[in-house]
């Protein structure tokens, strides 16, 4: 296989067919935002042309990512010999060794799990978000319903937990809606992608408004069918993608060719909290 291919989508987009650290080591130090991406699971699934050297990956996602860069690195572990690998867990422990913050431990949590043999129906993944130093961009999802919306609540006891030095008589109204927990319901990927592990449109969608900003830079090095590019393309960001099989190259430019005939769906002057009255599906 030749170094790489690249494949041109205008000015926002642009997919190469490689091997990822290999792209990746062609890109400038400090030039990527936001990075979303799932390697494959502990060989679960057999990819045309498979090779996978986390190590190389990992050190050139830490040089890749500008200070206040995030990664997202969803993944789940196999199950070998009754005991589960841990493999996610060693390699969010390797990028903390390489100089990423664990900024936090998320969960994505398929509506549609597999019923597990001997153990609870196994629904969830890991999405570590890894940060070089604070994120640069944080921008919460308020769209999760609260339970006591109306209520007046009492600052003291709710906001400071009677901590405060001095007592804080105030008292607010409880929204409608509050921040997301870590914890994301979606019903998984699309499999009429043509590709057999695709994220679900919301999760990747989700990231890139949470960790980035319109016109940010985003990296997908194992972007498969593709949808990491779609939604950032929606949402007003540009893309690189990465992927070591021809045909998912293909599925990727098909899919964000296609996005990028459609309109935006957020723009720099779209407001904060108006992608959470968008999703009222995940909740
Ligand atoms: C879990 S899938 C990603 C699916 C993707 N998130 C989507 O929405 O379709 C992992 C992808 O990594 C690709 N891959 C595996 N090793 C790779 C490598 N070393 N470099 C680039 N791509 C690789 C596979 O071809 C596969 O498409």
């Amino acid at each position: 296989m030749t170094l790489y291919t690249r494949v041109e989508l205008g000015d926002d987009a642009m997919l190469f067919h490689g091997e990822c650290s290999k792209v990746m080591a062609l890109l400038p130090d400090a030039s990527i935002d936001l990075t979303v991406t799932s390697p494959p699971y502990d060989n679960l699934r057999e990819y045309n042309g498979y090779t996978f050297d986390f190590e190389a990956i990992a050190a050139q996602l830490w040089r890749v990512t500008k200070p206040g860069g995030v990664v997202v690195w969803v993944v789940g572990d196999a199950t070998v010999n009754g005991s589960e690998t841990g493999t996610s867990f060693r390699q969010a422990l390797r990028f903390m060794e390489l100089g990423f913050n664990l900024y936090d431990t998320m969960f994505y949590h398929r509506f549609n799990g597999v019923p597990t043999e001997g153990r609870y129906y196994d629904v969830i993944e890991y999405m570590f978000i890894l940060s070089k130093g604070k994120p640069s961009a944080i921008n919460f999802l308020n769209d999760r319903k609260n339970l006591t919306a109306g209520n007046r609540e009492r600052k003291d006891t709710v906001i400071n937990k009677g901590k405060a030095k001095e007592k804080d008589t105030g008292s607010f109204v409880t929204q409608k809606y509050g921040r997301r927990t870590n914890l994301w319901y979606c019903v998984t990927g699309d499999n009429r992608t043509g590709h057999p592990a695709p994220f679900p449109e919301a999760l990747a969608r989700d990231h890139i408004l949470s960790w980035s900003n319109p016109g940010d830079l985003v990296l997908d090095p194992m972007c498969g069918s593709g949808t990491t590019g779609k939604m950032a393309v929606l949402t007003g960001r540009r893309f690189i993608g990465i992927d070591i099989s021809e045909e998912y190259v293909e599925l990727s430019r098909e899919r964000i060719a296609k996005a990028l005939q459609q309109p935006r769906l957020f723009t720099a002057d779209t407001p904060a909290e108006a992608p959470a009255a968008q999703q009222g599906g995940l909740w």
